[in-house]
């Protein structure tokens, strides 16, 4: 495919040491309950650095999502504290908030693409999230330079000749493709996907996974992504937290873990 040997020939080169960079995502003592279904998540600690895949496993109910839509402050945690790129999320601004959610990407389960307006339009969204602004730009209202780098994001992930195509006459996985273009486009620091493939057939969600992985990679953005396949979260990142009965039970680097020690997390 075009979009992997291009990633190829651009790969950009490690940072030396891990400890030198960045902390873009701290979670300190997060505790949140919801009336009704109790406790969720209790006193969780964590640091995410720069240019980190992090995959995120634990049971259905775990909290996972949560601990994401927390990290954004989408949900008000109970208590503790979040910081997105050394800023205090729960003491942010309303403008301030909307700055630092503009440079995190979110990837869904469900692509959330606009089905009536084309692929092109829709990647065009990512572009829109990154200024401030209620300006929607559609594909032929979008200036040359944006539609460029759009169609650019689009050949990355293979699609760009399906760049006039209604979004709704996609596959599963083509739209998914989508809507990693579209974050891509968005320009992030911080990519978080909560189950990015789990709609897709395993042929599918492999190569989509893969693909995700090394744009991420390439493009040196700190990702987290929520999995409940244990062999992407060995493949695909560097490090696994686990979550269990509310708490953050594991972390560790993925080259140290084998799939019978993921299932611990789960028993
Ligand atoms: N808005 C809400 N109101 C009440 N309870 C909620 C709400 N959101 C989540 N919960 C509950 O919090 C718990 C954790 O939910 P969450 O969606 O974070 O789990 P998860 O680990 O993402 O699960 P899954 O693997 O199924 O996606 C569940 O018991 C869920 O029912
Ligand atoms: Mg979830």
């Amino acid at each position: 495919m075009p979009a992997i040997v291009r990633l190829a020939e651009t790969s950009a080169p490690k940072a030396a040491r891990t400890s030198d960079l960045p902390i873009d995502l701290a979670v300190g003592g997060l505790c949140k309950a919801f009336r009704g279904a109790g406790p969720v998540l209790c006193d969780i600690d964590l640091e995410i650095r720069r240019g980190e895949a992090v995959a995120l496993i634990g049971a259905n109910g775990s909290g996972k999502s949560t601990l994401l839509r927390c990290a954004l402050r989408l949900i008000e945690p109970d208590s503790g504290s979040v910081q997105l790129f050394g800023s205090d999320v729960g003491k942010a601004s309303r403008a301030r908030l909307c700055r630092l959610r503009a440079r995190v990407g979110l990837v869904s389960q469900r692509h959330n693409l606009v089905p009536r307006l084309s692929v092109l339009s829709n990647v065009l969204h990512g572009a829109q999230a990154r200024r401030s602004g209620p300006r929607i730009w559609y594909q032929s209202l979008a200036p040359h330079t944006e539609r460029a780098e759009a169609m650019d994001c689009l050949d990355r992930v293979g699609l760009a000749h399906l760049a006039g195509r209604r979004a709704d006459q996609l596959s599963g996985g083509q739209s998914q493709r989508v809507a990693i273009a579209r974050a891509l486009m968005q320009a992030p620091d911080l990519v978080l996907a909560d189950e990015p493939v789990a709609s897709l057939d395993p042929a599918a969600g492999e190569e989509v996974m893969r693909l995700f992985v090394d744009l991420t990679r390439w493009r040196g953005l700190t990702l987290v992504f929520v999995s409940h396949d244990l062999d992407h979260a060995l493949t695909y990142a560097d490090r696994v937290i686990g979550l269990r009965g509310g708490r953050l039970t594991l972390d560790q680097p993925a080259a140290r873990l084998d799939v019978d020690a993921l299932r611990g997390i789960y028993g």
